[in-house]
């Protein structure tokens, strides 16, 4: 069976490091490419580390085409609770990426529906993605794809869980949280030619085991990442890490 490459680093500030290089890499090779990368607490590291190398002159992101991986519904980038907003003030405002090269999910769309098409028809225009960096949800989502997602999903709108909802109160500071998401489908990042996991921290190590060892199920949607193995590097920090089982294929930096 094919296995993913396993890059298991000390801590999350290596994890970063690693993730930068392959990011850093992939636009080296592909200056035009199409990227995709995730909102939350894991890619801090990565997008400081990438901001670095752009600051000093090693990276040049101004020709690639960046994709949102998800946005709450009715939230525009300007809302302080965007994702696509975070990501802007996180990274991208920074970046040295044109905005017009930034594609945010079109989640405010009269017709939500033919958007998402047309934004799956956006990423194909521009070459399909070339590296679809991940994070990991503490229920096993990728990009918004929460449990219940299946593998072949496309790009549209959903019903956050209960627990990411939970999750989400923590940003929205004490203002009521959206219920529904628009997300890049689980079946389209798996057409992505290059896919990074990357994970950190203890609380997410049996999620993380589960998702590259267990059955592939829509109970948890990383678990189609299986799918993809031969195109998908994942880089996680020892505590992450602490359950995968021992691999003649794993590769440890
Ligand atoms: P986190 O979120 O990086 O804040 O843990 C991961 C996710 O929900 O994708």
């Amino acid at each position: 069976m094919d296995a993913p490459k396993i890059v298991i680093v000390d801590d999350y500030a290596a994890m970063g490091r690693a993730a930068a290089d392959i990011l850093v890499a992939t636009v080296e090779r592909a200056p035009r490419a199409a990227i995709s990368v995730p909102t939350g607490s894991t890619p801090v590291g990565m997008f400081d580390e990438v901001l670095a190398r752009v600051e000093a002159g090693a990276c040049d992101l101004s020709r690639i085409h960046l994709f949102c991986l998800d946005e709450y519904i009715g939230v525009t980038a300007d809302d302080p609770n965007s994702l696509t907003g975070w990501l802007a003030r996180t990274f991208l405002d920074r970046s040295g990426i044109p905005a017009h090269h930034i594609h945010p999910l079109p989640s405010t769309a009269p017709d939500l529906a033919a958007a998402a098409s047309a934004y799956e028809a956006e990423i194909a225009r521009h070459g399909g993605l070339e590296l679809a960096v991940l994070g990991l949800g503490g229920n096993g989502h990728i990009a918004y794809n929460e449990p219940g997602s299946t593998g072949d999903s496309r790009t549209r709108v959903l019903s956050l869980t209960q627990e990411s909802i939970a999750q989400a109160a923590g940003y929205f500071e004490g203002r009521s949280v959206p219920t529904e998401a628009m997300t890049v489908g689980i079946g389209t990042l798996l057409e992505a030619r290059n896919l990074v996991l990357i994970v950190s921290g203890a609380a997410k190590a049996d999620v993380f085991a589960r998702a590259l060892h267990g059955p592939q199920t829509p109970d948890l949607p990383a678990s189609f990442l299986q799918n993809a193995f031969v195109r998908l590097t994942v880089i996680a920090d020892r505590p992450a890490a602490a359950h995968l089982h021992q691999s003649p294929h794993r590769g440890i930096s």
